[in-house]
């Protein structure tokens, strides 16, 4: 997804920018731009490609000199990756950066070509650009909030009038925009990391605010231009978290984080020995009567939304729906009042997911946020909020916002089986007691299987295609397991409940492809056992990542290849027999030379449909 920055300051711009540009990498991009005052003229450059290729371009032509700026780094969406494309894009007297996407450029093209405008890339942005210098009339706010009135979409915009050499201005609806604050310097930015080597002060712009930004200082006007004073937010992490700390990638840094990242989201839900949601909004009183619930997220979160919905259906007997955000959202779902829909997402601006919460809001059920990012969309709009303190995850592969999404399905499932009264106390403290054990035997397993993984991702690699099967909460990790796999290594793959693989997908096998077999819940161990001889004695090469009981158990020759995880509670297994599939997807990426950071094609947080 695009992202924003600007600066206005002492330091050098360019290099400001740049480097708070290297920072929003992480959300995937296509080409990078700046556009710098240079003696009250405004320079920009742009290209298509990566930073360095920025960087080597600034060297070419020169950087431009300057204090004031903004800068971009674009993912494509109106027209395709090229320097024309790139952002900035500018008006006669106004340049801006943007990220989002404008539902009615086409619209507003038409008219201002009817004007007499012409347009030289095929973005929405540079509509937004001439609309802006279209309607100029010397006083920026006054001019941004005309425009503002007449684009419908998402939108985060840095913008620089020609006749204000001394001013960023910044506005957003939809689309994520922060503001940070330093000594004589002001910032802007899609997401905090971008500023963090700068200042840990910032304020977060709401939907139709516009920021101005002098050297002095920022000052924050509503949609109706009435000045406002906004709450100044200090990050609570600092640029070290954001950063590699001695990993070759942050995938494999964040995979290690994950027993501190549980910790930190368990350990203060938890009281006495029992679930305390207090702090989150969430009572046994509160949610004792919620007879439907409905899980809706995208992706990685939507297969903690699966996990979830296997606990919470065995221990509270609550039915529970898992609907993906894109479908649930155009389909008309059945959401009653009083109906609990539980939202997930790491970054809390999943266009998707919000407007799902949204629809859920309409059709009158409570919603319950699970989100990583704090002050979000999703997290801010959201009837009750759990956040998942993984601190930020920068890989574009979520690993440990996953599983801290299943710790905190974990603890909501626990508490709303002791509302319901189908979990008596002393079974809570058992399992409550159990998930505080988690982050030993992932680091257990982290440990211990890491250099099993490294060995069998050297075996995957020339594979063009593998399947993923289990049974029950086996199978909902398989779904994340290929979803990993897929992402970072680009190899073909597919998850498969083990049993339904006769029922067509079995004709797939051959010696060629390898089957991952998830096999952590003994009373179905036997049954998934038997598809794996099915599948073996067709050829496929069995991959088995099962407890150390189950290992046990084992006849010679089941299997081609074991990976032994401790054996827990298994309703909570998933927590432990992820972390082989994760390092399975990376170290299979890094084998066929794959950047498992920034898979191609991907971005971090989707913030247009
Ligand atoms: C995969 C991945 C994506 C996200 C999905 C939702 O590794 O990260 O599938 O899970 O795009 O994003 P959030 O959680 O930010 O709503």
């Amino acid at each position: 997804m695009c992202g924003i920055v600007g600066y206005i300051g002492p330091k050098d711009c360019s290099d400001v920018l740049v480097s708070a540009l290297t920072k929003l990498e992480y959300r995937g991009y296509d080409s990078a731009g700046i556009a710098v005052f240079e003696n009250d003229a405004i320079k920009t450059v742009k290209t298509q490609g990566k930073l360095k290729d920025l960087e080597d371009k600034l060297k070419s032509v020169g950087k431009p000199q300057g204090h004031v700026g903004i800068g971009h780094t674009r993912w494509a969406t109106h027209g395709e990756p090229s320097d024309i494309n790139s952002h900035p894009h500018s008006g006669a007297r106004v340049t801006i950066v943007h990220n989002g996407i404008i539902e009615n450029y086409i619209e507003l093209k038409e008219f201002l070509i009817s004007k007499g405008r012409e347009f030289l890339s095929e973005t929405d942005t540079e509509v937004v650009a001439q609309l802006l210098d279209y309607k100029y009339n010397g006083n920026p706010l006054e001019t941004i909030d005309s425009v503002m009135a007449e684009l419908k979409g998402s939108f985060a915009l840095g913008i620089m009038f020609k006749d204000f050499p001394d001013r960023v201005f910044a506005v957003r609806r939809e689309s994520p925009l922060i503001v940070g604050v330093a000594e004589g310097e002001c910032f802007i930015a899609s997401d905090v990391p971008a500023i963090l080597k700068y200042t840990k002060n910032y304020y977060l712009l709401e939907h139709d605010e516009i920021a101005t930004l002098t050297k002095d200082g920022v000052n924050f006007v509503d949609e109706h231009l009435d000045p406002i004073e906004k709450e100044l937010k200090t990050a609570d992490w600092d640029m070290e978290a954001a950063e590699k700390s001695g990993y070759p990638h942050f995938m494999i840094k964040e995979i290690n984080e994950q027993p501190d990242a549980i910790r930190t989201t368990i350990m203060p839900r938890i009281k006495e020995g029992l679930p305390c949601l207090e702090e989150c909004g969430i009572t046994l009183e509160k949610i004792k009567n919620f007879k439907n619930i409905t899980i809706v997220a995208c992706g990685t979160a939507m297969h903690a939304g699966m996990v979830g919905k296997y606990v919470i259906e065995d221990l509270a007997r609550v039915p529970v729906n898992v609907d993906i955000a894109s479908e649930f959202r155009y389909r008309n779902p059945i959401i009653n009042e009083g109906d609990l829909v539980i939202i997930i997402s790491q970054s809390g601006e999943t266009a998707d997911s919000l407007a799902a919460m949204r629809l859920a809001k309409q059709k009158g059920a409570k919603t319950l946020a699970i989100v990583n990012a704090k002050g979000s969309s999703i997290a801010r709009e959201a009837d009750m909020l759990i956040y998942t303190l993984a601190g930020p995850e920068i890989a574009v592969a979520s690993t440990k916002a996953y599983i801290t999404q299943l710790s905190v399905m974990y603890l909501f499932a626990f508490e709303l089986a002791l509302a319901k009264e189908t979990l008596s106390e002393p079974e809570c403290k058992r399992l409550v007691s159990a998930l505080i054990k988690m982050p030993e035997a992932v680091s257990f397993v982290i440990k211990n299987c890491e250099e099993k993984c490294k060995y069998i991702a050297t075996k995957l690699i020339t594979s063009e295609s593998l399947l993923y099967i289990g049974r029950g909460l086996d199978y909902a990790l398989s779904m994340e397991g290929s979803l990993k796999l897929k992402e970072v290594s680009y190899i073909h793959s597919e998850s498969y409940a083990a049993g339904e693989l006769k029922h067509g997908t079995i004709s797939l096998i051959d010696n060629e492809m390898p089957v991952i077999s998830v096999a952590t819940q003994t009373d179905i161990i036997p049954k998934t056992i038997s598809n794996i001889v099915e599948v073996k004695s067709r050829g496929a090469k069995i991959i088995l990542v099962c407890t150390d009981v189950c290992a046990r158990g084992l006849k010679d020759g089941v299997a081609d290849y074991v990976i032994e995880i401790p054996h827990t509670d298994e309703l909570l297994m998933p927590i432990t027999a992820v972390v082989p599939l994760q390092m399975l997807a990376y170290y299979t990426a890094i084998n066929k030379g794959n950047d498992p950071d920034k898979p191609r094609n991907l971005a971090k947080s989707v913030t247009v449909e």
